[in-house]
């Protein structure tokens, strides 16, 4: 058995790529290892979507250089975005990397492992950048191969990522995403459908559809479109699928028929993550948004009202180009204003190959940008702590996903089923996480937990038993 050992950093479509590399490495024979030193292929699978990202996994290349010298046939591979983004680079910087392989390229993977140990020396694959062909070649050029999967490698063996879309045409003026992921392709909805029935016999009872803006899929097969709500209506008639998520949406495209099917499926997440990116109409046009602030108010006030007990949460950029105090505090004023569930922050980083880095100075200093990060961070954990507070003595709906992390590092993996209790953490509908002692035959299922205490991130309780007689909020 040849040995694979991979490491991903970046989003659920990166780790959602890594199960598909698995899964069609071990059709090869391979099994994986969670050491480089014994590994046969050490693949990294790699984020572009900021600098600290790709940082870090230069450092992560430069120190497998000494294994490398020591154990020449091992295959030392950058896949993802990285690798599309930076091609020859790679190759360039670390010399002894013998694999890079784009996102739309990665069924390639095992082929030109082979090549390469049969002595073709470095191989590349990427895909055609978005000026580098018509759009029929462009598209042609980024293929998935979602049909092979590998259950060990997701998040748990109840719930899984299905890709419905790839790349991105919405060309944000910091964003990468757009030339590294190639054009916005929706899949067949057959495909989709048939995908999600598969992993449901096997035993997932949580999908998250994955797409870069994925409530603008859209599918036209002849004179028939598919929107992305009757996609979910058709999703959601899988029995035995509990729950049904998806990330991330673009804010333009929340219409009334997706918020009604949110709110009219019973097995859809109350949640919906949809950036605003900036609260000031200024910013978000220097960003290419296409939406103004009244604009995404607008969407966020229909959202609440038409789907009671919605969760939202967004994402910020502060300091990109031209951000003044005055911007920034209109970010501020979003915040505080639609108390997101939750706000991913992130301090601006310029992306070569983007009309920002192009076109527009990366022009706030670092110390600011912290600070506002800092800033905005605080302000939103003031607000999820309150939210999270506001479940106490109330029960909610937990997915049970496993042992927490402290009961990992306590529990032999020997240990009995039914032994004493253990920390369990678990999801609710609105992807809230909930710990709380429980029995490690219940990973896996759904079940009520009472609520007793909670902080910015994590609500703390403990299993219902029939005597407990609490308000069930079954929306959370
Ligand atoms: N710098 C900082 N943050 C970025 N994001 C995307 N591109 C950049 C960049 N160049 C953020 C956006 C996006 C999230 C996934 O990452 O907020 O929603
Ligand atoms: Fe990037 Fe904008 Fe596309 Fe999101 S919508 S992936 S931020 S270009």
């Amino acid at each position: 058995m040849k040995k694979l050992y991979i490491e991903t950093v970046g989003c659920q479509m990166n780790v959602l790529d890594s199960e598909l590399v698995v899964a069609a490495l071990r059709k090869e024979g391979y099994e994986l290892t969670a050491s480089t030193a014994d590994a046969d292929t050490v693949l990294f699978n790699t984020c572009s979507v900021r600098q600290h990202a790709e940082d870090k996994i230069y450092s992560a290349l430069g120190r497998i250089k000494e294994a490398k010298r020591d154990d020449p046939k091992k295959v030392i591979g950058v896949i993802g975005c990285m690798a599309q983004k930076d091609q020859q680079l790679v190759f360039d910087r670390a010399p002894y990397v013998d694999l890079v392989v784009g996102p739309g390229q990665l069924h390639q993977v095992p082929q030109l492992i082979r090549n390469i140990e049969a002595g073709a020396g470095q191989q590349m694959e990427v895909s055609l950048g978005r000026k580098e062909g018509s759009r029929d070649q462009i598209e042609r050029s980024h293929e998935s191969f979602d049909p092979l999967r590998d259950p060990s490698m997701r998040p748990t063996p109840f719930q899984a990522y299905v890709r419905i879309q790839i790349g991105c045409d919405k060309f944000c003026t910091y964003c990468i995403v757009p030339s590294v992921r190639g054009p916005e392709q929706s899949r067949p909805p057959e495909q989709i459908v048939a995908e999600a029935r598969q992993l449901v016999s096997e035993g997932c009872k949580e999908i998250t559809l994955l797409g870069q803006t994925v409530n603008s899929y859209r599918y036209q097969a002849g004179e028939r479109t598919t929107r992305f709500s009757d996609l979910l209506t058709d999703l959601h008639a899988i029995e035995g699928l509990e729950r049904l998520k998806f990330v991330t949406n673009y804010p333009k495209d929340m219409t009334d028929d997706l918020l009604a099917a949110v709110r009219d499926l019973p097995k859809c997440a109350k949640y919906l993550h949809v950036p605003a990116q900036s609260g000031s109409d200024a910013q978000l046009k220097r960003m290419r948004r296409g939406y103004t602030v009244a604009e995404y108010r607008e969407m966020f006030a229909r959202t609440v009202e038409k789907i009671p007990g919605v969760a939202v949460s967004s994402d910020f950029i502060v300091g990109f180009s031209g951000e003044t105090d005055a911007d920034f505090q209109l970010s501020m004023d979003l915040v505080r204003e639609c108390r997101f569930k939750n706000s991913f922050i992130f301090k601006y980083s310029e992306r070569p190959g983007t009309k920002g880095a192009d076109l527009l100075p990366d022009d706030v200093p670092e110390q600011v940008k912290r600070d506002r990060n800092n800033e905005m961070l605080a302000l939103q954990n003031e607000i999820s702590e309150a939210d999270n507070q506001g479940f106490l003595g109330r029960q909610v709906k937990v997915l049970v996903e496993g042992l927490s992390k402290a009961a990992q590092k306590k529990e032999s993996p020997s240990a009995e089923d039914n032994g004493p209790l253990v920390q369990l953490i678990g999801r609710t509908m609105c992807d809230r996480i909930v710990v709380f002692d429980g029995n490690r035959r219940q990973v896996g299922q759904t079940m009520p937990i009472a609520i007793y205490d909670a902080n910015v991130h994590t609500l703390f309780g403990t299993v219902v038993t029939q005597h407990v007689g609490a308000e069930l909020v079954t929306l959370e």
